[in-house]
């Protein structure tokens, strides 16, 4: 069976997000508060099963590219038996994955062999002190080891740094030096309300704010062509191995060019980050419907996507209790 997934303002969606699970080794303050979150029960859980199987049903769809995004998907065991079955699929051209650099050398080395070539690793300090105050873990040594292991392997390597004027600014610049040497992407994003604890301060250090600052440092950057459906806009510093992107996560000013769909490690579909489950698949699929049944009910919580996604909600003053561990990103 073949088709396409077309949301209500003509657009493809074809690719998927998937969070395998809503659990953490880290402790980011712009994610979840110290003490976790009411983190999913096992039995609750998609089973990898049934992951690869609603991946097999996106994939009749039309889905081109899974992003496989957590909490922190290598805490999860039998992660790699599960990209394994993944990678097995012909029509899936793209594998990619988001991570906190908890990935040991052995995966990496299989990583590559199941021919997954992109990686993004959340890194939000250069310095060992901000990074163990930012994420609540004592693990930049490792997690800066695991990306240049990365980089020698040949990954593609996206750093997401989320920017929070009291934080972490100093490391900006020292961001941006990196990618001299390093042939990496370093992205700075706004602070999005997840955090877990329903309280929020939109980020001063918004997506203009930062550009001007780097900007002033670099006078002479220069434009790089953005990927198709970017949530970045990316930038050269002449010379440099790497480049730098901004990602405006809060402003949003991507929104109408948006080809993502999610799916919650609990079987919640979402056709934006911002916005409410649209369906629960985990729920369809235990129901015992039909093959068909499934594919219908996807089809039609997706072609509800609107152009600019929720921004009733995004815009509203009640912030949610969600932490971005269990949405997935
Ligand atoms: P590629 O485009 O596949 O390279 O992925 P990405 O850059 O979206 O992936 P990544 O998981 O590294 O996400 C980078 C940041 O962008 C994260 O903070 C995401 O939550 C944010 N982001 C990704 N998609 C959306 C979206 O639809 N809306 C908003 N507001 N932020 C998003
Ligand atoms: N705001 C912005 N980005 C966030 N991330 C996690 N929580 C937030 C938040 N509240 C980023 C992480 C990770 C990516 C998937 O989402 O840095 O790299
Ligand atoms: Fe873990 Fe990523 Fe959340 Fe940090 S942002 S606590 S690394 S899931």
């Amino acid at each position: 069976m073949k088709g396409t997934l077309t949301d209500s303002y003509g657009r493809t969606l074809d690719y998927l997000r998937l969070s395998v699970t809503d659990r953490c080794n880290f402790r980011c303050y712009y994610c979840m508060p110290e003490e976790g979150i009411d983190f999913v029960q096992r039995k609750d859980l998609l089973s990898y099963e049934e992951l690869d199987y609603l991946c097999t049903l996106f994939l009749s769809l039309g889905v081109k590219k899974i992003r496989i995004t957590g909490g922190e998907p290598f805490v999860r065991k039998g992660i790699m038996g599960f990209l394994t079955q993944l990678s097995r699929h012909p029509e899936l051209k793209e594998i990619t994955l988001t991570s906190n650099g908890s990935i040991s050398e052995s995966q990496i080395k299989q990583l590559a062999t199941l021919g997954i070539r992109k990686i993004n690793i959340s890194l939000d300090s250069l310095d060992r002190q901000r990074f163990y105050e930012i994420t609540r873990r004592d693990r930049f040594e490792e997690v800066f080891a695991c990306i240049l292991n990365l980089v020698k392997e040949g990954f593609l390597v996206k750093l997401n740094c989320v920017v929070d004027g009291k934080k972490n600014t100093q490391d900006i610049l020292p961001f941006v030096e990196l990618t001299k040497n390093q042939p990496i992407s370093v992205r700075f994003l706004e602070e999005m309300p997840f955090n877990g604890t329903g309280k929020f301060v939109p980020p001063t250090w918004n997506h203009i704010a930062l550009f001007d600052y780097i900007k002033q440092h670099y006078p002479d950057l220069l434009k790089v062509p953005d990927e198709k459906n970017s949530t970045s806009v990316n930038y050269r510093v002449p010379g440099y191995a790497g480049s730098f992107g901004i990602i405006p996560a809060f402003s949003r000013t991507f929104c109408g060019t948006c080809n993502r769909i999610r799916l919650s490690a609990t079987g919640e579909l979402r056709t934006c980050l911002y916005g409410p489950p649209v369906a629960n698949l985990r729920d369809v699929l235990r129901s015992g419907v039909s093959e068909g049944a499934l594919i219908e009910e996807i089809v039609r919580a997706v072609a509800r996507k609107e152009k600019d996604g929720f921004e009733a909600e995004a815009q509203s003053k009640k912030i949610p209790k969600k932490s971005m561990s269990f949405l997935g990103g």
